[in-house]
């Protein structure tokens, strides 16, 4: 009996120290969030995701305003699938995730569950960022030429963006950190995580077959194939709630509200004067002095805007909505799409789930902020080709790979929505223990989807049509990428740790084509097309008077006052690289403009 009892109490005090040691602030209730909110605020912002975060902190610097942030998810205070990279995957379909899903698509998709592509959102502090593989990427300097050129405001060229690009962060890569191309002040830690070996191996291999040797894909070119930079602080992740809004919670001109869903905005005639929103089941309204600012994303601001009767005039009289502004809201929908191969190595250099397991490893992680825990998705390098001359001259990649570095076999699959029976036919990926998948990226393409109502109801969610790889030119490029993996796998360096490709086992849904024929890629593709989770372009920006934009230079929405969106969904043209850093320098210049301040001097730097 003794004994017993000695072994509970050892194991009450085992479990006391652990949970100290990961949840240091377990007891401690949080920040404190404004239950109550006051009547009427300056500005009004929804949705605190990346670029909500960003605004919330950036307009209560100025004490002579008040800012209300309202937030349909909860608070992201000490939750372990968001803090701890490796947990990310949980976060998918849990309570954070909108969980949207996309319309099935003649020709497309055979391959997956429900025949439809599966868009996971953050509905939490931190948005999409809060459950995002934390990829730093800033997209190509001609990205940001084209919107200045097309929008004819200077100030969205690659120059001027760089000052924002360079006030967000504070790089902690020591070879970058006094790089022209980066900065030190901001809020933002940048940083390497923890990368297992086979990172090395991949940057040699592809510098085997032609990538140039490059340190930084975010400085003077992009194109290379290194190791990702992260968004993380010793191995934790730093969403812009967590690098932006938290520091500035205590802030007396600052109300954040959660759990707080927006279902319209307010208007008197042509001007924004609040919002409505439903919080605990009551419908309540809350009115603006200056201006509500829609960050709720690339569905969810296109989605409110509809609900509010500013979108296309047929649409909203289909939907008994009165129109109050003409728009095309929700058109112009781009993404990333992607196809994947997995590749076995015989070589032990890769992640692996018994790693992961092991105690050390968790001990690594807390300690020192090191090992496997850090690493979100096993994302951990990426590359950007140019797969065609003209781009290639001017440095513009059309081409990215994302590198996986675990062989998470047919898991994996399980989380991209691939279904039950083509994950029984790919069982041979299970067999092998060390691997990765490489990831072909479409960067700039040619398809362009929609978001429409389904209905009136706020709850229900829009409709969205990704019409992904609806010309060749989209089906083209993921082509030359499944040539780039199966190119990578050819190399000495790949074959001398056992590289094998293993998707050679033709699929039963293809085998009308020839294997390894382009027909059959093709058909591969189009079985399973995936998205890398970057919609974006449902609240175009454009010149004023162009009739395809939503919002003028200034992110105001055209034709209406007091109303502008800040978020992924101004953007024009997708960038040529992951949405989250681009859509945080959206706001940082959208906080300057809104205050009337000065954009900062473009950082010169050479061609
Ligand atoms: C699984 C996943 C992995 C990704 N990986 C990367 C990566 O590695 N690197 C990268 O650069 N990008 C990545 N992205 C993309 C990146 O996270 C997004 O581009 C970015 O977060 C977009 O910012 P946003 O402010 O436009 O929207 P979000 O960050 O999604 O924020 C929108 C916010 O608005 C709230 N909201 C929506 N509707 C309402 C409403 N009606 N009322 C109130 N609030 C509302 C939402 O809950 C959310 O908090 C990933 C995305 C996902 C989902
Ligand atoms: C929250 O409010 C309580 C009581 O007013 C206070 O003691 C605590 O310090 C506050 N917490 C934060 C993080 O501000
Ligand atoms: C508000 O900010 C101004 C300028 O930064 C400063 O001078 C002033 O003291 C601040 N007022 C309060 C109440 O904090
Ligand atoms: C809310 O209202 C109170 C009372 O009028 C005021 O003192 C406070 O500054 C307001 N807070 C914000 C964030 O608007």
């Amino acid at each position: 009996m003794p004994s017993t009892a000695l072994t509970i109490g050892i194991l009450i005090v085992l479990a006391a120290i652990s949970v100290r040691l990961f949840y240091p602030n377990i007891f401690d209730g949080g920040p404190n969030f404004t239950r109550k909110p006051n009547a009427t605020y300056d500005y009004i912002i929804v949705g605190g995701g990346a670029a909500g975060s960003v605004l919330a902190a950036r307009l209560s610097e100025r004490n002579d305003t008040t800012v209300l942030l309202l937030e349909a998810g909860g608070s992201d205070w000490n939750n372990p699938n968001i803090d701890i990279p490796v947990m990310a995957p949980f976060s998918l379909g849990s309570d954070i995730d909108w969980v949207y899903y996309g319309e099935p698509q003649p020709g497309l998709y055979q391959a997956m569950t429900g025949q439809r592509s599966y868009w996971p959102r953050g509905r939490v502090l931190g948005g999409s960022g809060s459950i995002n593989g934390m990829a730093v990427v800033r997209g190509s300097r001609h990205d940001y030429d084209r919107w200045a050129r097309y929008t004819g405001d200077p100030t969205w060229d690659y120059q001027h963006v760089l000052s924002y690009f360079k006030r967000m962060e504070d790089m902690r890569i020591p070879e970058l950190r006094d790089s022209v191309y980066h900065g030190q002040q901001g809020p933002l830690k940048i940083d390497h995580i923890d990368a297992c070996p086979l990172v090395n191996t991949l940057q040699k291999a592809g510098e085997e077959i032609g990538y140039p040797p490059n340190k930084d894909y975010n400085g003077r070119s992009m194109e290379g194939l290194i190791q990702v930079q992260n968004n993380v602080d010793k191995g934790t992740r730093l969403s812009a709630s967590k690098a932006y809004l938290h520091p500035v919670l205590g802030r007396s001109n600052l109300h954040v509200l959660l759990n707080a869903h927006v279902q319209k905005v307010l208007f008197k005639g042509k001007r924004a004067t609040g919002v409505e929103f439903i919080r605990d089941g009551l419908k309540r309204t809350v009115e603006v002095s200056r201006e509500v600012v829609l960050s709720a994303g690339t569905i969810g601001s296109a989605h409110i805007l509809l609900l509010s009767g500013v979108g296309p005039g047929k649409h909203l009289q289909d939907k008994h909505i009165p129109v109050v502004a003409e728009l095309p809201v929700g058109e112009n929908l781009q993404d990333h799409v992607a196809t994947e191969l997995q590749v076995g190595i015989t070589e032990p250099l890769s992640r692996t789930a018994s790693g992961l397991a092991s105690l050390w490893s968790l001990l690594q992680y807390k300690l020192l902020g090191t090992g496997p825990f850090g690493s979100s998705f096993f994302l951990e390098n990426m590359a950007f080709k140019s797969t065609n001359p003209d781009t290639k001259k001017i440095d513009w990649p059309d081409l990215q790979l994302h590198f996986f570095n675990s062989n998470s076999g047919t898991a994996t699959l399980k989380n991209l929505n691939v279904n039950e029976k083509t994950i029984k036919e790919m069982k041979y990926r299970d067999a092998w223990p060390f691997g990765f998948i490489c990831f072909p990226t479409l960067l700039r393409p040619e398809s362009r989807g929609s978001i429409t109502l389904a209905s009136t109801d706020p709850f229900d969610y829009p409709r969205i049509r990704p019409n992904y790889l609806n010309t060749q030119y989209d089906v083209d490029i993921l082509l030359k990428g499944i040539e780039e993996c199966k190119a990578l796998v050819s190399t000495k360096t790949m074959k001398a740790i056992g590289a094998e490709l293993l998707d050679t086992v033709p699929l039963r849904a293809c085998k009308q084509h020839k294997f390894d024929s382009r027909e059959y890629w093709t058909c591969y593709i189009k079985l399973k097309p995936l998205t890398v989770y970057h919609p974006v372009g449902t609240c175009k920006m454009g010149p004023d008077g162009d009739s395809t934009a939503v919002v003028d230079p200034q992110l105001r929405v055209r034709g209406l006052s007091g109303l502008r969106v800040v978020d992924a969904s101004i953007m024009p043209w997708i960038v040529s690289g992951n949405t989250h850093i681009p859509t945080i320098m959206i706001a940082e210049k959208a906080a300057d403009m809104i205050l009337g301040r000065e954009c900062p001097p473009p950082t010169k730097v050479n061609k």
